[in-house]
Formats: structure tokens, sequence, C-alpha cells
């Protein structure tokens, strides 16, 4: 019988993020120190069926009909495409998609595109490739490129570009970046700066506003309202030049979203976030573990999603940063 996932404010979570890992093959300085962090370790990890199950659970069970597979950096799981193909392959089947940085995804776009994933979230900071092996400690920018390109081809689209802008890094690279997305035909967004790295070096002065971010695009380009409707999604959006081309922009901060949020998470290690601020997970792989059934599942599901906050909280002056950093939870 199906259930779903409801909070005690009536909010319904039908969009599941799967953490398939906390490691990754870069490091972004404002994500994760340069020696990587003390990783999982490998009995932790959900087994590729434990994952499936799971992810069953959500869809037959608990009405989640949206899927994304998130890091560290998915692509790194050597399970994913059979992975993508066993949720392509469930009834109801979910719409999946996937949030990688793009290395290797040239490589795999075709053999994930055949498996059922229908499309993708890049990330990508700056076009600049000096810029771009300091701020992800790895001069690997020309693969990114070559990951949107192959993903564009093998028609994993509409391919999202994410970036996050800091200041006096890349705070000026707003209108390239969205030229060059433009050019490309993906759409982007610029996401604020979230407390969420491991070295809990945020800081609010710093950060780069939504409204900034919004007035350095407008002085080059005419933006006016989407009539789209926004519905759960993060993203603000505007047309560019009247559309049909759009930008986004996720505000977390200072346009938080929370009174929509649609999500619930499963971490790597098979923890239940019902936010990604959450300060509580539920042990998921503890019970599947033990013996639990589909019904026992559904139900520690439902009992971690009931108790959500309201919102992130960033601005109490009591708020702490998550224990777990960003590429442990999955974005
Ligand atoms: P689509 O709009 O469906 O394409 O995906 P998305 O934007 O939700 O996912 P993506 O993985 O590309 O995430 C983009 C940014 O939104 C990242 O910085 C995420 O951390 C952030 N984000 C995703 N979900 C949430 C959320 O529930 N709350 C907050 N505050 N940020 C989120
Ligand atoms: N705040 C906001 N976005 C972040 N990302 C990584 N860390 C942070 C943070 N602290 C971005 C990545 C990726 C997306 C999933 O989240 O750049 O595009
Ligand atoms: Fe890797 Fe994403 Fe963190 Fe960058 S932000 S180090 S790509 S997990």
């Amino acid at each position: 019988t199906a259930g779903v996932l409801v909070d005690r404010y009536g909010r319904i979570a039908r969009d599941l993020r799967v953490s398939l890992t906390d490691k990754c093959n870069l490091r972004c300085t404002y994500c994760m120190p340069a020696e990587g962090l003390p990783w999982l370790a490998g009995p932790q990890l959900l087994t590729d069926q434990e994952i499936v199950r799971l992810v069953r659970v959500a869809v037959q069970r608990l009405g989640v009909t949206e899927v994304r597979f998130t890091g560290g950096e998915p692509l790194i799981r050597p399970g994913l495409v059979g992975i993508v193909a066993a949720v392509a392959a469930l009834t109801p089947r979910p719409r999946i998609s996937l949030t990688t940085n793009g290395l290797g995804l040239d490589r795999l776009a075709p053999a994930l595109r055949d498996a059922g994933l229908d499309r993708v979230n890049v990330s990508l900071d700056t076009l600049d490739a000096t810029r771009f092996a300091a701020l992800t400690r790895r001069d690997r920018l020309g693969d990114v490129l070559a990951g949107l390109a192959g993903a564009a081809a093998a028609g994993l689209t509409p391919v999202k570009v994410n970036s996050v802008l800091m200041r006096g890094v890349n705070d000026d690279e707003a209108p390239a970046l969205l030229r060059f997305a433009l050019d490309h035909g993906y759409e982007l967004r610029f996401i604020e700066q979230m407390p969420l790295d491991a070295q809990h070096g945020w800081d609010r002065a710093t950060m780069v506003t939504a409204d900034e971010i919004l007035a350095s695009l407008a002085a080059e380009f005419p933006l006016t309202a989407d009539p789209a409707a926004r519905g759960a999604a993060p993203a603000e959006t505007w047309l560019v030049d009247g559309g049909p081309a759009r930008v986004g922009v996720i505000g977390s901060v200072t346009r938080p979203f929370c009174g929509d949020c649609d999500r619930t998470r499963l971490t790597a290690d098979g923890q239940i976030r019902n936010c990604l601020f959450a300060t509580e997970e539920s042990d998921l792989r503890g019970a599947l573990r033990a013996g639990a059934d589909d019904t026992e599942l559904a139900r520690r599901w439902q009992a971690a999603t009931v108790v959500k906050r309201a919102g992130h909280g960033i601005d109490d002056p009591t708020f702490l940063q998550p224990v777990r950093p960003m590429s442990a939870i999955g974005g």
C-alpha cells in the first residue's frame, strides 16, 4: 500500500537525493581540504543492491517520483550504470537525474543514457583554466567541458550547469558563464555558497548574494520574469533576452525556499536526512541489515520525515553547521 513522506508542516517529499559516495576526484576549495577527508569505509557504504532496495521502497511505498544521484562525485562509483538501470526498471518509473563534476562524463554519458538516466547537472565555476586549477586544485577544465558536450550529445537534457561564485575568486565571471551556457544550450544556475564546507570557512559577509549575481547579469543581459511555475525547485529563473533561454539563481541563504521543500536524502552509508541542514539522521542501513522488511523501512523513513524542521535556520544566532560536510550529504 502506498503512503507518502509528509512532515508536520504538510510538505511532501517526492524528490529523493541519493549520495553514492562521499569521495571526489576534485578538491573544490569551498567544499573540502586539499588532502581530502576521512572517507567512509567500505562496509559502511550501502551496496548497489541495498541502494536499489531503498530506492524501490521510496518509489513504490512512499510516493517518490524523482531520484537524483549525487556524491561526492557519483561517476566514481563503480556500480553507477547498473544502479541507474535497476532504478529505471522500477514500476512506476521515477525520473532519474545526476549531479556531477563532469569528469569522465564524456565517456560515460552514452551508457548512462542507455541505462535510463534522463538528465544531468554539471558543476562549473569558471571558464579560465588557471582559475579552475586553483579552485578545484586539479587541472581538469578541459575534461569538464568535454563532459558537458558529451552529456548534450547523448541527449541527457536539459543539461544544467551549476556555478558557485566566490568573492575575489570568480565573482566577475557571471556574464561570461552565461554567454558560454547560451552558446552551448546549457541552462545555467548560480548558487549562493552555503555553510556546508568541511573546513567551516563559510563567511556570510563574503558570500556573493543572489542580488549581486542578478545585478552583474542584468548589466549585460536583459532579464525578465519566467512565467513557468517554479514549484519546489531551488532555482528561481529568469528569461534571457525574452527567452526561451533561462538563467537561474539558487539563493538558499538570502532567499530560502524551505517552505516549499520536497526533498528527502539518503547518504552513501544509508542514513536518511530530512534536510540538507539536519542535525539528526535516521539509520536505515542498520535496520535493513538487521532484517527489516519493506514495510518497516517505509515506516522508519516516514518517522524520519515527520520531524523535519521548518527551515535551515542559517540566520538563527544558534545556527550550527551540520557535522557532515556537503560532500558526505550529497548536496
Ligand atoms: P534540478 O533543479 O531538479 O535540476 O536540481 P537541483 O538544482 O535541485 O539539484 P543540484 O544537485 O543541481 O543542486 C543545485 C544546488 O541546489 C546545490 O548547491 C544543492 O546543494 C542545492 N540544493 C539542492 N537541494 C537543496 C535543498 O533541499 N535545500 C537547499 N538549501 N539547497 C539545495
Ligand atoms: N554551497 C553551495 N553549493 C555548493 N556546492 C558544493 N558546495 C557548496 C556549498 N557550500 C555545489 C557544487 C555542485 C552542487 C551540487 O553544489 O558546486 O554544483
Ligand atoms: Fe567534488 Fe563537488 Fe566537492 Fe567539488 S564541490 S570537491 S566537485 S564534491
